[in-house]
């Protein structure tokens, strides 16, 4: 048995809903097209969910792919959780019929997954835990006008999960990926160009009214162009930034796995990192924008495509609501044979 030597992530699952919406359905349902959304976003399809379905339910369906053994610990990102409160997290302990372990809830939206790797490999480097589960969900349908109104933004999104097991490994073990490092950041003074203002406790005297429900204010708004230049730079930048601190440039990288809010978006950091297109991985086309469950359903897919070899470095990045945004540095490890 070889020694433990760093900190891995394996056991990459997702999980979405079975009802696939494609961009003609939305058509029925606002003043959009097939044509327009493909052109400005690059997504054809989603999934959503149907009743009773929900964020948790999602999150259960992957972390029971990921979990092989126990976890002594879960961090649940999400920007769409189940009730008010309680998170996510206790929801998927007990759905899952785990001990009561500590239950982590990440609310750092596109950059959740990102955040959440973060907190996991810094528990295991301080001995904290031994094997966490770190889940990304979101069921973002039943929280959309899904009327002309709110179309800016209904078309973007999809419901889905995706989940991962952090632990420490070495290279011996089955396929998994070396976890490098992060730099995350965020600025809160761009909070309200991509929010959902209602319900919350900065309205007064009470969370919701009527008046609130009917002005469209208890559904996500966005200045879109804004949010893309910002994603742009901000991804390229953190990327740059990451590869940077650890004597790394971008042609170092085999495949940038970044969050999905955009293909366009995906495009730019691309050539502004001087990469071809195929060095980045998007599942927007097919699943939209997951928020926080985009980088571990890229992960899942580019490992089922077989994108990666021994030693390749993977890049992921993402930009998102708050704003935040963030990078991570991964090493993929394919199953080497004991040694
Ligand atoms: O994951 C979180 C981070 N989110 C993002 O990174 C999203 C960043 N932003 C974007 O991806 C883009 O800004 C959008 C896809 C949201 C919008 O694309 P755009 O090229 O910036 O379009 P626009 O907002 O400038 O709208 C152009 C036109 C407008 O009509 P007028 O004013 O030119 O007559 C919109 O009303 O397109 C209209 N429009 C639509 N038309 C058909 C907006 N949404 C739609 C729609 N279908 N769904």
């Amino acid at each position: 048995m070889t020694e433990s030597s760093y900190i891995a992530a394996h056991s990459f699952a997702f999980s979405v809903p079975p009802r696939r919406v494609s961009n003609d359905d939305l058509s029925t349902l606002m003043d959009t097209s097939d044509e327009w959304i493909r052109q400005r976003t690059g997504i054809a399809q989603r999934y959503w969910v149907d009743p009773p379905t929900t964020t948790s339910d999602l999150g259960v369906a992957s972390a029971r792919q990921s979990c092989t053994g126990q976890p002594d610990a879960l961090i649940a990102a999400t920007l769409s959780p189940d009730y008010c409160f309680p998170g996510i997290g206790v929801l998927i302990q007990h759905k899952l019929g785990l001990p009561p372990i500590p239950a982590f809830d990440v609310r750092n939206q596109c950059c959740g997954f990102l955040y959440a790797l973060q907190m996991a490999q810094a528990f295991i480097a301080a001995s904290m835990y031994q094997r966490i589960l770190v889940v990304g969900a979101e069921v973002h349908s039943t929280g959309l006008d899904v009327s002309t109104r709110g179309r800016d933004i209904a078309v973007l999104f999809g419901d889905g999960a995706g989940s991962c097991i952090v632990e420490r490994g070495n290279s011996s073990q089955a396929e998994h990926f070396e976890v490098i490092g992060f730099e995350l950041h965020g600025d809160g003074k761009y909070a309200s160009e991509l929010w959902c203002e209602h319900p919350g406790s900065a309205h007064f005297p009470v969370r919701i009214t009527r008046e609130l429900v009917e002005s469209g204010k208890i559904f996500p708004a966005m200045n879109g162009k804004k949010v893309f230049e910002h994603a742009v730079r901000g991804m390229t930048e953190v990327s740059r930034s990451l590869l940077t601190s650890h004597g790394l440039s971008p042609s170092d990288v085999r495949l940038v796995v970044p969050h999905q809010a955009n293909l366009r978006i995906n495009q730019l950091v691309g050539s502004e990192l001087g990469l071809p297109a195929d060095r980045v991985f998007n599942t927007i086309q097919e699943f939209g924008n997951t928020t926080a469950a985009t980088i571990p359903i890229g992960l899942t897919k580019a490992l089922q495509a077989r994108l990666l070899q021994q030693g390749d470095l993977v890049l992921l990045c993402a930009f998102g609501s708050g704003f935040t945004w963030g990078a991570g540095l991964l090493r993929y490890h394919s199953a080497l044979p004991e040694r």
